[in-house]
């Protein structure tokens, strides 16, 4: 196996002691200087590179095939890519960007239950076999249109607990499992396993035992029939950030076990999941500028002062990217963002009432409805966290507003070990305490602690 280079990836080095938050206060201090004070992302591959760390030491036994649609950046593809994982792919767009970076088709799941024929034809003849089904008629589909395709049988879970549920669109019911297998059968098709997706943003662990233990039922009618079933497809829907009310490792403490206990690894099946929010909400950082401000009185806007406790105006913020662009996650995501701030507030400095919109001259472009804010200027920074899932990928340049810069780095010590990594083909084992420790100046747990220092980094 190849080495890459770092120009390969796109990303700036960070210099020792740097961390991504010290480029977006070099970027904010540049862009400052200037009129020209479009928002930006920074993105820490380093970030994806130890959520890699992370996945394999808490799930030992499962291959992470990245669900390249919830962030299809290339410097981010190709970061995962080296490290050797696989990549679930939706479409032919997203095949081709996986192969173009040298991924082998064995590498690759086309895990969308409902594809164009020409998509599946292009599938076969690049050589990518995995891909799941729910239905007949796609069954009758891949038997026309794929020489040599390994079908995965996709199973709806009870994701009523997620917060973007799927199964309402994709997953066979477990009664209609066995007619599907043997019409898989009489078509002469190859089944080679189950997949199924808890929702995304999973919310209750339980239901991936539920949906393990059910993969072992349509498991059991495949091989009674005679299909040589060895692999288990868990899905995604793990947590993105540390944020949420439920952590990485405590739905990883659930699944292990329903994998022992149900696939226990001398049965020799091969356990893949889909994550994609996981691998990188937190590695991006997006910064938007304030580009106008409106005051309302509170005669004008009709509230009540001592009923809302804030002052006797409320302000309205507009900034330059909002729902048409990255916070289209907002709606597509169910996400809630708020800002932090990128100037430190005084102590007793006095909070308002706020919202904050995005520059399209759409009234739905909304950001944040209600929350406390101190008053600030046009030109003012907001700064906000965990955006890598499901933002950009979905973003439009409606009204004319371009998409946000990014800005790639990654740390020497980590880039060092993806070298690695991609030169011996396995992953290395990870230092933690050099690969997990929160630099002091990184200040993710809040921006308002970040010390003003020139950084370092430079473009290779
Ligand atoms: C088939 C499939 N796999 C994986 C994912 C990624 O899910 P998550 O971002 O929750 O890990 C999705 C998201 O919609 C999906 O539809």
């Amino acid at each position: 196996m190849n080495t890459a280079t770092p120009t390969e990836f796109e990303f700036s080095f960070l210099e020792e002691g740097f961390s991504a938050r010290d480029i977006v206060e070099q970027k904010i201090n540049e862009s400052s200087m200037s009129d020209d004070r479009d928002a930006f992302y920074v993105c820490d591959l380093g970030d994806v590179v130890r959520k890699h760390l992370r996945w394999t030491r808490n799930l030992p036994r499962v291959t992470p095939f990245y669900a390249v649609k919830c962030n299809d950046s290339r410097p981010v593809v190709a970061t995962l890519a080296s490290l050797g994982i696989g990549f679930d792919c939706a479409s032919k767009m997203e095949i081709q960007l996986v192969q173009a970076l040298g991924v082998a088709p064995s590498r690759i799941i086309y895990a969308n239950p409902c594809k164009q024929v020409s998509q599946i034809k292009y599938a076969s003849t690049h050589g990518v076999q995995m891909m799941t089904f729910d239905s007949e008629v796609e069954l009758m589909k891949v038997a026309r249109c794929h020489d040599n395709a390994k079908l995965v049988l996709r199973i709806a879970t009870d994701d009523s607990k997620a917060v973007c549920r799927l199964s309402v669109k994709f997953g066979a019911q477990l009664k209609s499992c066995r007619s599907l297998l043997e019409q898989a059968q009489k078509l002469g098709l190859d089944v080679i396993g189950v997949s199924f997706h808890v929702g995304s943003g999973c919310t209750d662990p339980e239901t991936y035992t539920q949906a393990i233990s059910d993969a072992r039922y349509v498991f059991d009618i495949g091989e009674e029939l005679g299909f040589n079933m060895n692999l288990l497809d868990i899905g995604g829907g793990f947590p993105g950030s540390d944020n949420g009310q439920l952590k990485f490792e405590e739905i990883t403490a659930v699944i292990n076990p329903a994998l022992d206990k149900y696939f226990p690894a001398d049965t020799g099946v091969k356990i893949i999941a889909e994550p994609g929010r996981f691998y990188v909400a937190s590695a991006y950082t997006l910064v938007v500028n304030i580009i106008a401000k409106k005051v309302i009185m509170d005669e004008e806007s009709g509230s009540d002062e001592e009923d809302e406790g804030t002052n006797e105006k409320t302000l309205m913020y507009y900034v330059n990217d909002g729902v048409y662009g990255s916070f289209n996650c907002i709606f597509f995501d169910h996400a809630h963002c708020l800002p932090t701030l990128h100037k430190k507030p005084k102590p007793d400095e006095v909070m308002y009432t706020c919202s904050i919109w995005g520059p399209t001259c759409d009234g739905l472009d909304r950001i944040v409805e209600q929350c406390n804010l101190p008053e600030m200027q046009v030109g003012d920074w907001l700064v906000f966290e965990n955006m890598g899932a499901y933002t950009m990928a979905a973003s439009s340049t409606f009204n004319g507003f371009q998409r946000p810069d990014i800005n790639y780095v990654m740390s020497r010590p980590i880039w060092q070990h993806v070298q690695q990594i991609c030169s011996q083909g396995t992953p290395a084992p990870a230092e933690d305490s050099y690969f997990f420790e929160v630099p002091a100046c990184c200040g993710r747990e809040s921006n308002l602690e970040v010390p003003a220092k020139p950084c370092q980094a430079h473009v290779v």
